[in-house]
């Protein structure tokens, strides 16, 4: 609870002369609850105060004696360690969730910021596979948390829709392809063509040559090669869009490597006389040696430019159009050294913004599933991963509550959200193993035990048909179960602003976990009704249970993903 770690921050300054900020990075919250909620340790005071930490403990437990927001002060050694009185959590949280339904979790430090996120992208003519997931709803949930914050957002979609690998696929098509089956197939059919090339140019090594011919007539704009890119380009973009449909996914802006292309020769000039450019074999690079990096190669001997060019102009067009205060790109660890090498680029150029430009990687994903398992090489698609969390979900749905209503439609919520929860609540940086089980199990670190968790407050509220708000009385939330609950109601707020200042949306799915657990605590206290009979109790446990509801719906909705209300 931020409004009770400033309070006391503020306090203690006065006495001991340490600025409030500095108090505040000093709060700890004890191992064990008994210990209390908050603790100070004083060992930083002793000197400024010329005493031991013990006493000073002892000393400042006075500060405290008369405020309303503690049930208990104690010193305990070097510590002094705070309770919160629950009622008071009580009268400050909820009516401030019930008020602000819509926003609560919201902030304002980044008002006036813009920040720029370059997520999913991915490439022209081939699937978005499964492991394209991570990226999209890791930058999905992270521009929710940074509108949520306050901070304007500009969603880029940056295909990779330019580049060699499109001369190949011409190629193939025009000796392979077959525009009915890629009417019906779409990206399945330009894979198999693509994958044919690779096999053929073994056995046929001019084919390579005839690819290299074909992109650099694309290159130079020659309208019968963008004709074949074009048709790919459409086909493939119409495919992702009904994917992100299915996800619940938006991007302002789908804007690929091919918007760069008419810019590539004047980019690589102004790297050359910045940051500065040298041959290597005939091909045109910026030495890193300098900086303990390989070169960053911008144009290949024949020519041709690379993915490093297409970035360097997309990140010069980025910071023209948007003035941004933060540039994200959201793509998996194995890029991590291309991204140190543009940025280092980039600040070779002289650009300060340079370091506004982050890339926010992200661990491996893996499917631990026989049933899809695939041969080295074979990709699976999102697309087929979606429907078999919507099946499974369905028959669970089926299993465990035949009577409701629209089932289909909640398993389409429950999948999906199985899919998004179950990537968001790993730590961004930690690889991640994929088991259906997993994801799918109502009691697990699941969005099915969240979304469930949330369909169970709404039920007792429609038993209820209605609250009788003017009935609350904060004093009677005294268990300690009720007050664990209101202490994770209190800090979703602080935990919205720290997943999107560490960029990182596990921090808010590994807290609405926490707060369903302390929540089914609560339920599970033996004699416990929500739906009391003394109106005053039934009135106040209710407007709880309406909380959690709104918040777990807030945070579902922050990291992307739908709330049923029965299920
Ligand atoms: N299309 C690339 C891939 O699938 C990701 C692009 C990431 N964004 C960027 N600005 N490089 O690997």
């Amino acid at each position: 609870m931020k409004i009770i770690r400033e309070f006391i921050a503020k306090t203690l300054s006065e006495e001991v002369g340490f600025p409030s900020e500095r108090l505040l990075g000093m709060l700890k919250v004890p191992d064990s609850s008994e210990r209390g909620d908050l603790a100070v340790p004083c060992f930083p005071f002793a000197k400024a105060l010329k005493d031991k930490p013990e006493n000073i403990a002892r000393k400042l437990e006075g500060l405290f004696s008369g405020s309303e927001f503690f049930s208990s002060v104690r010193p305990e050694g070097p510590f002094l360690n705070f309770t919160y009185a629950g009622p008071v959590l009580a009268a400050r949280v909820l009516p401030e969730i019930l008020d602000n339904e819509e926003t609560y979790g919201s902030g304002t430090e980044g008002a006036g910021k813009t920040v720029v996120l370059d997520f999913s992208s991915p490439n022209i003519a081939k699937p978005i596979a499964f492991h394209h997931v991570r990226s999209t709803v890791i930058g999905a949930a992270l521009a929710n948390l940074h509108e949520a914050r306050g901070y304007r957002t500009e969603r880029i979609n940056y295909l990779g829709d330019w580049g060699t690998q499109f001369g190949k696929l011409s190629v193939a098509f025009q000796r392979w392809g077959d525009r009915d089956l890629l009417e019906k197939e779409k990206i399945r059919h330009l894979l198999a063509i693509y994958v044919r090339f690779h096999k053929e140019v073994e056995t046929d090594p001019g084919l390579e040559e005839e690819a290299r011919a074909w992109f650099a007539r694309m290159e130079k704009g020659d309208a019968e090669a963008l004709a074949f890119w074009r048709l790919f380009y459409d086909i493939s973009l119409a495919e992702f869009r009904r994917i992100y449909a299915r996800l619940g996914i938006r991007f302002d802006h789908f804007e690929g490597e091919s918007r760069y292309k008419d810019d590539l020769e004047r980019t690589v000039e102004k790297v050359t006389e910045t940051a500065g450019t040298v041959e290597s074999r005939g091909a045109l690079v910026v030495d890193l040696e300098s900086e303990k990096m390989p070169p960053c190669l911008l144009k290949k001997a024949d020519g041709a430019t690379l993915y490093a060019t297409r970035d360097i102009a997309a990140a010069m067009d980025r910071w023209e159009r948007f003035g941004f205060d933060r540039s994200l790109y959201v793509v998996a660890s194995q890029q991590t050294l291309y991204f140190r090498q543009l940025f280092k680029v980039l600040e070779k150029m002289g650009f300060a913004w340079a370091a506004r430009c982050h890339h926010v990687a992200f661990g491996m994903l893996q499917l631990a599933d026989k049933t899809m398992s695939t041969r080295k090489g074979e990709v699976i698609f999102l697309d087929d991963v979606l429907d078999k969390a919507e099946n499974l979900s369905l028959r669970a749905i089926e299993e465990k509550n035949p009577e409701l209503a629209d089932k289909t439609a909640v398993a389409r919520q429950v999948g999906v959200g199985a899919i998004i929860f179950g990537d968001l609540v790993n730590r961004r940086t930690n690889d991640v193993t994929f088991e259906w089980e997993r994801i799918l199990n109502f009691q697990g670190e699941t969005g099915v035990y969240v979304q469930y968790t949330h369909a169970r407050c709404c039920a007792m509220q429609r038993k209820a048909g209605g609250i009788r708000k003017e009935l609350f009385d904060a004093k009677l939330l005294d268990r300690p179960e009720e007050k664990d609950v209101l202490k994770s109601l209190g800090r979703f707020p602080d935990r919205v602003e720290k997943a999107a200042a560490d960029l990182d949306p596990s921090i808010v799915a590994k807290d609405l976990i926490e707060l369903c657990r302390a929540f089914n605590r609560v339920y599970n206290i033996e004699g416990y009704r929500f739906l009391a009979d003394e109106p005053a109790l039934c009135a106040t446990r209710l407007l709880l249970a309406r909380s959690v509801a709104l918040v777990l719906r807030r945070g579902l909705s922050l990291l992307g993903i739908e709330a049923p209300e029965e299920m």
